[in-house]
């Protein structure tokens, strides 16, 4: 009869064990049982980058990498780009069901009570080098909030996590807007409550001399952008932000942690890289030459691959139509031209082809950011401000999970057996 276990034998011993598969899973704590000997500390798995092991339980986002579906909560990314805002989208992350009227109207008030950061702030950004990049603003920024809302440490308590997450929703877009102005050396715009969400963001970053006149579909574009970004379950920052957030610090300092990690290249810097790359490439004569050193291993071609979705980015889809939409509006971008030809040419090439190498968010985002006048090194700034919703949702279903107890791997030692010191004039 069909069992939900896993029978193991230690050919080591010739014992065999039987460990519960529960979801598809086992547990790895369940190997440690598997010894040699008293003494032994019992079998671990091996797993840098967590490649094949599930660190939580969740029922926020999810993914199916090989078919391109992404949904959060249940609901299709197609169908919340298409139709919900960014708010709805954040409240739907946190609270599990898209609001109704009413509880939309209170979430977008409560959050434009709190867009506004203590002035203090602004003296922290003069600080900062007028060629600071803004992510490195933005983490420092966002992680010193925790020194101005010290009650923030008091993360068991449901209604001062609640007052956190709104902190952060609403006052990162001002601190990002901020690291924006003091990029360029402009007076900083203050938030006007009058406007939406977006609305108050892209004044914030680019009104000159009174209130700046919104371009309706790259304001839009703006909106599905943050979308798409809202969530993406266990990535690398997300993981940054459980990690750092297990140890129970208070939630800026975890938020600040994800900003870290979304900072690289291999991750939300993707955006930037692929602009740097197109930069780069110059003009599309130079591809030929650019795809083979690449596939000599020299470089990567910023923007394709993923560690989940082996078909397609379901979010490069959408991304590619609201870049169609944008480049209607500004013109096309020459560095548009070499996109398209470097996709086309990656699609079929047999490297790209046989690694299931295809665009993913990053490719076409940093275009159409570009084409909104947003400076290359300010897209991952972007990129947070989507995920701010997803990192904070995925923080709090961590402090809930019972099963959660402070992050801490194993390892493999590699390093010396036990030597005596040697002093300086010895060695
Ligand atoms: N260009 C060229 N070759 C690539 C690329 C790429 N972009 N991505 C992967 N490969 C190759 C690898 O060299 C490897 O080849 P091999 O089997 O001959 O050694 C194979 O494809 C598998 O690659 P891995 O590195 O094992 O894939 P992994 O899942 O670890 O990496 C990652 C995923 C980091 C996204 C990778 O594809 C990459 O570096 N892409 C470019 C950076 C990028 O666009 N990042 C954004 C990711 S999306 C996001 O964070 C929002």
């Amino acid at each position: 009869m069909a069992k939900d276990t896993l029978t193991i034998t230690d050919n080591r011993t010739g014992r065999n064990y039987e460990v519960p598969i529960e979801d598809d899973t086992v547990k790895a704590t369940d190997l440690r049982q598997i010894k040699v000997n008293d003494d032994d500390f019992g079998l671990m798995t091996y797993d840098p980058a967590f490649m094949n092991t599930a660190a939580c339980r969740s029922a926020i986002t999810y993914i199916d990498g090989d078919q391109g579906i992404l949904r959060y909560r249940g609901y299709p990314i197609e169908q919340l780009a298409e139709r919900a805002t960014f708010l709805e989208v954040a409240y739907l992350l946190a609270e599990g069901e898209l609001p109704t009227r009413t509880q939309l109207d209170q979430f977008t008030e409560t959050i434009k009570f709190h867009t506004y950061v203590h002035t203090n702030i602004t003296k922290f950004l003069e600080g900062f080098r007028y060629d600071a990049h803004p992510m490195g603003m933005l983490l420092g920024v966002v992680g010193a909030l925790s020194t101005f809302y010290p009650d923030a440490k008091h993360i068991h308590d449901p209604a001062n996590r609640a007052l956190q997450k709104v902190r952060l929703l609403a006052k990162v877009p001002t601190i990002a807007a901020f690291a924006f102005r003091h990029s360029r050396g402009l007076p900083l715009v203050f938030p006007d409550n009058d406007l939406d969400y977006i609305g108050n963001f892209v004044n914030m970053t680019f009104s000159i001399g009174g209130r700046h006149k919104p371009n309706k579909v790259l304001q839009h574009a703006l909106e599905i952008l943050l979308i798409l970004h809202a969530d993406h379950e266990q990535n690398c920052s997300t993981s940054a932000v459980r990690a750092v957030g297990s140890s129970h610090v208070d939630p800026f300092s975890a938020i600040s942690a994800g900003i870290a990690a979304l900072y690289g290249p291999l991750h939300g810097g993707a955006n930037e890289a692929v602009l740097q790359m197109l930069d780069e490439i110059g003009d599309k004569q130079h591809i030929p030459k650019f795809i083979d050193e690449v596939k000599a291993g020299r470089g990567r071609l910023m923007g394709f691959g993923h560690r989940v979705y082996k078909s397609y980015d379901p979010r490069a889809k959408l991304i590619k139509k609201v870049a169609d939409e944008v480049f209607e509006q500004t013109g096309l971008n020459p560095k548009l031209e070499i996109a398209l030809e470097l996709e086309r040419i990656a699609l079929e090439d047999e490297y790209f082809v046989k690694r299931k190498l295809y665009p993913n968010v990053d490719f076409y985002s940093g275009l159409i950011y570009q084409a909104m006048g947003y400076p290359t090194e300010y897209f991952t700034v972007l990129f947070a401000l989507g995920r701010m919703p997803g990192w904070l949702a995925q923080w709090e279903e961590m402090l809930l999970d019972k099963d959660q107890k402070i992050a801490r791997p194993r390892q493999i030692f590699t390093g010396h057996d036990e030597r005596a010191f040697v002093p300086v004039e010895k060695r």
